[in-house]
């Protein structure tokens, strides 16, 4: 008993000193990006809004985002399942669901593709779920073929892909993972050159499902997290994103976001929806 006592203190211990220690490095390395206050927005930037990944729990407050901005007039989720937020957005008319199988091929959305200005991209899974090779399908051939697709389809601006990859992302890194969303985030910025469109990657920390889908203890990662920087609601996320989108002459074709970039990207999204 007096074992397992202080084998749970010790943990409580080793808990608390590595909570500090993440956060104390957020703190002091997140927001590398400096964004303009008053930034000129352009309201066409999200006139037309494709989600992906949409019943998860990153891509469901990215849907949800995108529902609630007055700017978007029409929305498309493009999926394999449906989820309640996506069956009431068809239901109100504010929806255009399209259900799909093979995410490597975009032949048949050639029209809506045409038409689309941004893209949210919360598709996506742990490496732990997955073997190697149907990571590098779901992470890399996925939203390439996609960028591939939308780019035959139309090349003028505005056109925006916000990706969510992750914190530990890293086209050198030593895991497999980290590699392969790396390499993605580069080559999807290399097939827009030139291109009206341009690719953003978030290197996120900890995205907060919507308050829908979260409980008492994704809350409490929040509250735990949330002096680093380490932290965002997936609303919140997908507000960021329609933000850098409107500013189409703000951040440049491949830029990488990270958790606290994309929270001061929120913020200013209220602003301007308040002004
Ligand atoms: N959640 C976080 O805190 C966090 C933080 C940083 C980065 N990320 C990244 O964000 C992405 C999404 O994470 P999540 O937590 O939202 O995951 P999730 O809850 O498991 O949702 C994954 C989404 O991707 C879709 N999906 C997965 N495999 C698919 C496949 N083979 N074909 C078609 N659709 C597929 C799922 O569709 P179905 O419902 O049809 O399966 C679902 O919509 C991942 O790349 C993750 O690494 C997440």
């Amino acid at each position: 008993m007096k074992l397992l006592g202080r084998f749970g203190l010790g943990f409580l211990v080793i808990f608390a000193v590595s909570l500090i220690i993440f956060n104390i490095w957020g703190y002091a390395t997140l927001g590398t990006i400096t964004p303009i206050v008053d930034a000129e927005r352009n309201l066409d930037a999200n006139k037309v809004v494709m989600v992906f990944g949409a019943t998860g729990s990153a891509g469901d407050g990215l849907l949800k985002a995108a529902m609630e901005d007055p700017t978007v007039e029409s929305l498309h989720v493009v999926t394999r399942r449906s989820s309640d937020r996506i069956d009431a957005g068809v239901a109100s008319g504010k929806i255009n669901l399209i259900m799909q199988q093979d995410f490597t091929d975009y032949a048949a959305l050639a029209a809506e593709l045409a038409e689309v200005n941004t893209v949210l991209w919360g598709l996506g899974t742990s490496s732990l779920n997955v073997d190697d090779a149907t990571y590098t399908l779901i992470h890399v051939d996925f939203p390439i073929a996609f960028i591939k697709a939308w780019l035959t389809a139309r090349q003028h601006a505005p056109m925006a892909f916000h990706f969510v990859t992750g914190v530990g992302t890293d086209p050198e890194g030593d895991d497999h993972w980290a590699r392969e969303k790396g390499r993605t985030e580069r080559e999807m910025a290399a097939l827009a050159v030139g291109t009206g469109l341009r690719t953003f990657s978030y290197r996120s920390w900890y995205i907060r499902p919507t308050t829908e889908r979260g409980n008492a203890l994704t809350h409490l990662a929040e509250l735990l997290l949330t002096p680093g920087g380490l932290v965002i609601p997936s609303i919140e996320l997908g507000r960021a994103m329609l933000e850098i989108s409107s500013r189409t002459s703000e951040l440049p074709n491949g830029t990488l976001i990270d958790n606290l970039d994309s929270i001061r990207y929120a913020e200013l999204y209220h602003r301007a929806m308040n002004n």
